[in-house]
C-alpha cells in the first residue's frame, strides 16, 4: 500500500501524495529519491499494531533507508532502531531517536562503536561471537558500565530468499550456532560487566514465506525459556527483520500474518518481542525519479538511457532485482520492449530489462518504483556521479531531505598530493 498515484486530468500525472513528481523534478532536478510520509507512517502503524497486545518494540532497521527525515518521522511514531554501525547510531541520535530503544546488530562492531553505544545507553547489543562478547565485556568494564546483551543465534534454517540476503544458513557468517550459544551464555553469566537480556535471531531479508521464520523463532524461544529458567535476567526476544514486499508479483504475508506467526511461535515465553523491520516500512514508500536522456536503437535492441544509474540504485545490477518502471505522464499503451539503462560505464548498469513501456522521448520522466529500501542507502558516487537528492513529501508539501551532492562534495577530504615542481613544457 502506498500513496503514489496518477492524478489530475488526462494525460494524468504521477503524484506522491498531493505533489506532482514533475514539480519535484523541476525544483530539485533528477535523479531524485522521493519518499511519502503518509506511506511511511501507515506502514509503521500497520506493523506496530500487528503485534496487538503482545508487549513488543519495533526497531526500524536503519540500513534500509537512513535519511534523517525518515528516521525522525519514525522516531516520532515511537519507533526504536536497529543499527549496525557507529554511523547509524550517530544518525539515530541526530534524528532525535531514543537510544534506550536501540539494538546494535552486526558481526564486526569496533571498540569505538561499542564504546559509543555504551555511552549512549542502548537497549541491547546483539552479539555474534564469543570474541565479540568478551570485547563488549572488557569495554564496558573499563567504562564501569554493564552492557545489556542478547546473543544472535544462527538457527541454520533456509529462509528461501535470494542467496545474497539469506543470513541464517549454517554456512553464513552470521550468528552463533544455537547449541553453542547456550554454552556461551552459561560460561559468561558471572561476568559483572554483562547483563544477558535476551536472545536474537534474523534469518534473511525479503521473506515471502513464514515457515522458516516460525521455526527460527521457536528455536530462539526454546533457548530463551531454558536460560530464563536458569535465572538469567531475560526480557527480549528479537526476531530480526526480513518481511518481504511486493516489487512486482511477490505475495508476501501481511504484517498481521507475520506478527501472528511470530507470536504463535513464541508461545507462552514471557518475552517482549523486538522486531527489526526495514524493507517493509520503507520499500514501497519511495521511488527513484529519473529523466530520459536518449533513445538508442540498434537493430532489434532498444534502449532508453536515463540519468539514474547503478550507482544510484544498485539492486538490479547486484541482485537481479526487479523494480517496476513507469512513466510519470500516464500513457495508454505499453508498446515497445526496451532496456532502461543508466549512464555508468558497466554492462551491468541496466535498471530494467525488456520492459514494455510507452514510447518515450528525451526529457520524459520515469519513476523506478519500490526504491525506498536499500536504494539511497546503497548508493555510491562511482563514475564520480554525485549521489541523488532525497525529497520527503507530506500532503501537498515537500522537503528536500538531502541535497544532491555537488562536485565539491565528491572531492571533500581528498588532496592532490605534495605540490611538486611542474615539468617544464618544451
Ligand atoms: N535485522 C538485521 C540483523 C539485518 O541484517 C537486516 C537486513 C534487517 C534487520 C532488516 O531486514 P529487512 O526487514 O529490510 O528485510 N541490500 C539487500 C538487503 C540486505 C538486508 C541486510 N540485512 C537488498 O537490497 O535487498
Amino acid at each position: 500500500m502506498h500513496y503514489f498515484a496518477y492524478k489530475g486530468r488526462a494525460p494524468r500525472e504521477l503524484h506522491a501524495e498531493d505533489v506532482a513528481l514533475r514539480a519535484i523534478a523541476d525544483a530539485v532536478g533528477t535523479p531524485t529519491y522521493v519518499y511519502s510520509a503518509a506511506t511511511l507512517r501507515r506502514h509503521y502503524q500497520v506493523v506496530d499494531s500487528a503485534f496487538g497486545r503482545r508487549p513488543h518494540l519495533v526497531c526500524y532497521s536503519v540500513k534500509a533507508n537512513s535519511n534523517l527525515a525518515v528516521l525522525s518521522l519514525l522516531a516520532r511514531e515511537g519507533s526504536g532502531f536497529d543499527i549496525v554501525s557507529g554511523g547509524e547510531l550517530f544518525r539515530v541520535l541526530q534524528a532525535g531517536g531514543d537510544p534506550g530503544r536501540v539494538v546494535f546488530s552486526g558481526v564486526g562492531k569496533s571498540e569505538l562503536e561499542i564504546g559509543a553505544a555504551l555511552d549512549a545507553g542502548i537497549l541491547a547489543f546483539n552479539v555474534e561471537s564469543g570474541e565479540e562478547l568478551d570485547a563488549v565485556a572488557r569495554i564496558a568494564r573499563l567504562r564501569r558500565k554493564v552492557a545489556p546483551v542478547a546473543l544472535r543465534v544462527n538457527p541454520a534454517i533456509d529462509p528461501r530468499t535470494h542467496r545474497h540476503i539469506a543470513t541464517g544458513l549454517r554456512r553464513s557468517k552470521f550468528g552463533i550456532p544455537v547449541e553453542r550459544a547456550a554454552e556461551l551464555y552459561r560460561s559468561r553469566r558471572r561476568v559483572r560487566s554483562l547483563r544477558f537480556v535476551g536472545v536474537d535471531c534474523h534469518i534473511g531479508s525479503q521473506l515471502t514465506q513464514l515457515d522458516p521464520l516460525r521455526r527460527a523463532v521457536a528455536l530462539a524461544a526454546s533457548l530463551y525459556r531454558t536460560l530464563l529458567a536458569e535465572g538469567l535476567p531475560m526480557q527480549y526476544l528479537d526476531v530480526g527483520g526480513g518481511l518481504g514486499i511486493t516489487y512486482v508479483e511477490e505475495r508476501p504475508p501481511s504484517p498481521l500474518e507475520y506478527a501472528t506467526a511470530v507470536v504463535e511461535a513464541l508461545g507462552d515465553v514471557p518475552a517482549t518481542v523486538v522486531a527489526e523491520p526495514g524493507r517493509v516500512l520503507v520499500g514501497n514508500a519511495g521511488l527513484l525519479l529519473a529523466r530520459v536522456l536518449y533513445r538508442k536503437e540498434e537493430g532489434d535492441r532498444r534502449f532508453v538511457v536515463v540519468d539514474a544509474g547503478m550507482n544510484d540504485l544498485i539492486r538490479p545490477a547486484l541482485y537481479g532485482a526487479h523494480h517496476e518502471v513507469v512513466p510519470v505522464r500516464e500513457a495508454p499503451a505499453r508498446k515497445v520492449a526496451v532496456d532502461v539503462v543508466g549512464p555508468v560505464c558497466e554492462s551491468a548498469d541496466v535498471l530494467a530489462r525488456a520492459r514494455r513501456l510507452p514510447a518515450l522521448a528525451a526529457g520524459d520522466l520515469l519513476a523506478v518504483m519500490s526504491a525506498g529500501a536499500y536504494g539511497m542507502s546503497m548508493a555510491s558516487s562511482y563514475n564520480s556521479r554525485p549521489r541523488p537528492a532525497e525529497v520527503l513529501v507530506e500532503g501537498s508539501r515537500f522537503l528536500v531531505a538531502r541535497d544532491r551532492e555537488s562536485y565539491q562534495d565528491l572531492v571533500r577530504g581528498e588532496r592532490a598530493g605534495p605540490a611538486g615542481r611542474r615539468r617544464r613544457r618544451r
